[in-house]
Formats: structure tokens, sequence, C-alpha cells
């Protein structure tokens, strides 16, 4: 086995998606990084962004297929799971599916529903199955899930508690396009090529079927990286518990994810083996969403992203 077809199938990837999606080129990475690696990701972007686009594009393009979930405060754990229905023809119980049994979920708002709704989904995120009336209904292996929150600030959102944060591989933030872009865009609106009918168009093309993902994942586990990137890694991951800016650092599974996603981005780029630079690049996606800052800090106006780099900064890069 080896990792030339990973390599091949992530270049084609990248390319297929990018006939739908303008520009937003470490958006897709980032998202091919979480599926390749078989976890789940945050996406931080204002409405309109292309973020439920981006979803529904890379679903297509693996061969997979795709669900959409809007959260709201009125949303019920068996809304996302599914439920028991009983049918009086064959005067037994049938499962009604829901819209979890998919291989990619948007989760659109999560931070809308109350807490046992938020939890259903992400217990379903750790275990990939899900319990019905004491009955366990196994999950496609290649469910990822996608979720949106809004700003905090916003009316009704019910905040992830930091646990349940830890549970997504990395953040994915979505800037407005630039302006270029956005002529492009709006060029594209004005004609046949408009996003949405190049994706049902036939244009883009899938480049693997979904069940090929399994194995490509496993190819992930032959990027090579060497004793002392491990060690720098980790002592990167163990400076977010003792700067003296953080209140709550990031726990065992940042190291974990910061490895799994510094192998997926060296293969991205074609290579074999990692290197500092991979993991400098995954450190930002893969610690923001599980540091907090103490208010004293916060206050000054010192952000996340900024202490990151910091600590990147204070390491030495091994030789
Ligand atoms: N970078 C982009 N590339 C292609 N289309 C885009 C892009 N940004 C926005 N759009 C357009 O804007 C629409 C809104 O996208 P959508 O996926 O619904 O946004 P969101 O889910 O972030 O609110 C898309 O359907 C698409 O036509
Ligand atoms: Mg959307």
């Amino acid at each position: 086995m080896n990792t030339e077809r990973l390599k091949e199938v992530l270049t084609q990837a990248r390319h297929e998606t990018g006939k739908v999606i303008i520009g937003q080129h470490d958006v897709i990475e980032r998202a091919l990084i979480a599926i390749f690696t078989g976890n789940h990701a945050l996406i931080e972007g204002v409405p309109g962004v292309a973020k439920t686009l981006l979803v529904r594009t890379l679903a297509h393009v693996l061969g997979s297929d795709f669900a959409r979930i809007q959260f709201t405060p009125d949303l019920m754990p068996a809304d996302i799971t599914g439920t028991n229905v009983f049918n009086l023809q064959r005067n037994e119980f049938s499962l009604i599916k829901g819209p979890i049994f998919t291989s990619f979920l948007l989760a659109d708002e999560i931070n809308r529903a109350p807490a046992k709704t938020q939890s259903a989904l992400l217990q379903a995120m750790q275990e990939r199955c899900v319990t019905i009336d004491r009955d366990t209904h196994t999950l496609p292996a290649n469910f990822t899930v996608f979720a949106t929150q809004n700003p905090i600030e916003y009316e009704g959102t019910y905040p992830l508690p930091e646990a349940q944060k830890d549970r997504f591989m990395l953040k994915i933030v979505m800037q407005s396009p630039a302006r270029d872009e956005e002529l492009t865009l709006a060029q594209r609106t004005m004609t046949k090529e408009s996003p949405e009918t190049l994706l049902a168009s036939g244009v883009v093309k899938p480049v693997i079927q979904a069940e090929d993902i399994t194995l490509l994942r496993e190819q992930m586990g032959l990027i090579v990286m060497r004793d002392e990137l491990t060690a720098y890694l980790v002592d990167i991951v163990r400076a977010t518990r003792t700067h003296e800016s953080i209140l709550v650092g990031a726990g065992p599974r940042a190291t974990q994810s910061l490895i799994m996603a510094a192998r997926a981005f060296a293969a991205m780029s074609g290579r074999d083996f990692v290197t500092p630079d991979d993991i400098k690049t995954m450190a930002q996606p893969v610690l923001e969403h599980r540091l907090i800052l103490r208010p004293e800090f916060e206050i000054e106006g010192l952000s996340v992203p900024e202490v990151i780099q910091q600590i990147l900064q204070q390491i030495a890069v091994p030789r």
C-alpha cells in the first residue's frame, strides 16, 4: 500500500470542488482534511459565504450523500435520529430514519438547539451510531459532521460546552469572497454557470465512490512523522496549558487531532512525510476553538489566533 492514490484523489477532489466554490482554497483543504482523517469540523462564516454549498459539493465530488439539519430551539433529538412508528398494515413498529443517517451532515446553527438535542448529535459523532428505543443503529462509515454556529452574542443561543467543542477536529473559518472572486461569482450568476447549475449539470465529476474513503483514510496512516516532530507538536499543545493568557488550554484530543491534521496536510501537499511547517499551519485551525483566554487579556484585545502565533514563535523548531 502506498500514498499515491490518496494524493491523487486529494488533488482531484480539490480541483472538482473548485469548479463550484470560487476561491476558499484553505477552506476546501481543511474540509477534505476532516473527511479523510475521519473527523468532524466546525464551520464559521456569515450567511451567504457558501457553507451549505461547500458541504453539498464535497459530498457530490466524493460520491457520498448529503443532508442538512437546521437547528432551532424546538428541535428534539428524535427529529435528527428518527423514530419507530407503528405500521398498521404490518402490525409492527418500523424505524423512520432521521436525517442523521447520511455521510456528510451539515448541522446548521447547532447552538440554537437545546443541550439535549446538541448532545444527541455529539454522541452520534463520537460513537458513529444512534440508539432509538434501546436499539442501536450504526451510521455510515463516512459519517462526517460539519457544524455551523451563530456568534455567541446572537439571541437564543446555547453555547456548545468546551467538552463538546473538543470533539471537532478543527474550525474552518470562511471569509467573505475577495473582490475578484465576487466579480467571478457575479458573472457566473448571470450565465448558466451559477454554482448550483454547475453542480446539477454533471460538469463536476465525482472522483471516487463513497466506499473508497475508508481505504484512503488508512493510507493516511503511512504519512511519516519523525520523533522530533512528534515531540515538537506535543510541546505546542502542552504550551497552551501553561501560557499566561490562557484560562483553558487544549487537551490530549488536540494532540491527536494535530497529528492527524499535519499528516493530511502533508499528503495534500503531495508528500509522504510531515514538516514543521505542516504542524505550524494546522495548529491554528486545530487549536483555535479549544482555547479560552483569561478575561483580563481578552479585554486588552488579545485574540486566540495571536496567542497561538506567540506559542509557535516560542517553541524551537527541531532541525
Ligand atoms: N465562494 C463562492 N463560490 C461560489 N458560490 C458562492 C460563493 N460564495 C457565495 N456563493 C453563492 O452564494 C450562495 C449562498 O451560499 P450558501 O451555501 O447558501 O451560504 P451559507 O450556507 O453560508 O449561508 C450560494 O448558493 C452561491 O451561489
Ligand atoms: Mg447555509
